[in-house]
């Protein structure tokens, strides 16, 4: 009510701390203490980080760098390499400056027994090009390595548009890379993968060499963001960042 104040909405307010958790302990927990929630955050680069220190990996492959002090310069890697054909960044000062299909022939061409241990896609953020550059990176990846995704997590559909011109301008974006996680849940069991709740929804994905992923069902076959929205843990596998450990290592 207007003008009135009470002491209550001093208690009750919910007061949210975001806190950086780069090297996530197991054990600590978002927790309500006085009525302050905690949420635990990790950047794409934070989870990067701890995929590759954690299993000592060496060799590290992002696919849409962009201005390379946001992310390709944070990864912590003995090798990197970064492609992009420089559509949003002009100076665009990446390894190999084109797209992402010419380079994964490149790679069936020049180097078709190299590997990679981590690859992060995040270029072209829509669904069919995201599902032809997992393809492509599951080709390239060492057996026991792992995938990334930025943007598996939109807020809205706004966000999850298909186009990233709103009248003529570039406004912000998921694109529809949601999908391409949502096919894999449904259809490999041959793979693992979830969505981390942080950071626009960080996508892993993983070798199950049992080949005994349980398959989501495929309630949405028209990929309707308003069916995802309403079934986000299922669909996406979302989980936090303190579950983090327990799906890498359960
Ligand atoms: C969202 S930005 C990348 C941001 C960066 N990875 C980060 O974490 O800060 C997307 C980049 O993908 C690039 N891109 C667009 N189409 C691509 C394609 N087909 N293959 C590879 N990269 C592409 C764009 O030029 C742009 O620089």
């Amino acid at each position: 009510m207007v003008g009135q104040f009470h002491l209550s909405a001093l208690i009750y307010w919910p007061l949210r701390l975001s806190v950086r958790t780069p090297g996530f302990h197991p054990g600590k927990r978002s927790s309500i203490l006085l009525g302050a929630t905690i949420n635990f955050i990790m950047y794409r680069f934070d989870i990067i980080n701890k995929l590759i220190k954690e299993n000592d990996f060496k060799k590290y492959l992002e696919i849409g760098v962009c201005d390379p002090t946001h992310c390709f310069d944070k990864v912590q890697c003995e090798h990197k390499e970064g492609v992009d054909p420089g559509v949003e960044f002009e100076e665009n000062p990446v390894d190999h400056t084109m797209t992402s299909d010419e380079f994964f022939r490149f790679m069936d061409d020049r180097r078709p027994n190299d590997r990679f241990d981590v690859v992060f896609i995040d270029g072209l953020h829509k669904s069919y090009q995201v599902k032809k550059d997992i393809h492509n990176s599951l080709r390239y990846l060492n057996p026991n390595g792992y995938i990334l995704l930025h943007d598996c997590n939109p807020p809205n559909s706004f966000m999850a548009r298909e186009d990233y011109l709103v009248d003529g301008e570039y406004r912000e974006w998921n694109g529809t890379v949601w999908k391409a996680i949502y096919e894999l849940r449904t259809s490999r069991t041959d793979l693992k993968v979830c969505v981390v709740d942080t950071d626009w929804g960080i996508g892993i994905v993983q070798n199950n060499f049992f080949m005994d992923t349980p398959l989501v069902q495929r309630h949405n076959p028209f990929y309707e963001f308003n069916i995802m929205d309403a079934n986000r843990e299922e669909d996406l596998g979302l989980i936090q960042v303190e579950e983090l450990d327990n799906w890498l290592y359960e």
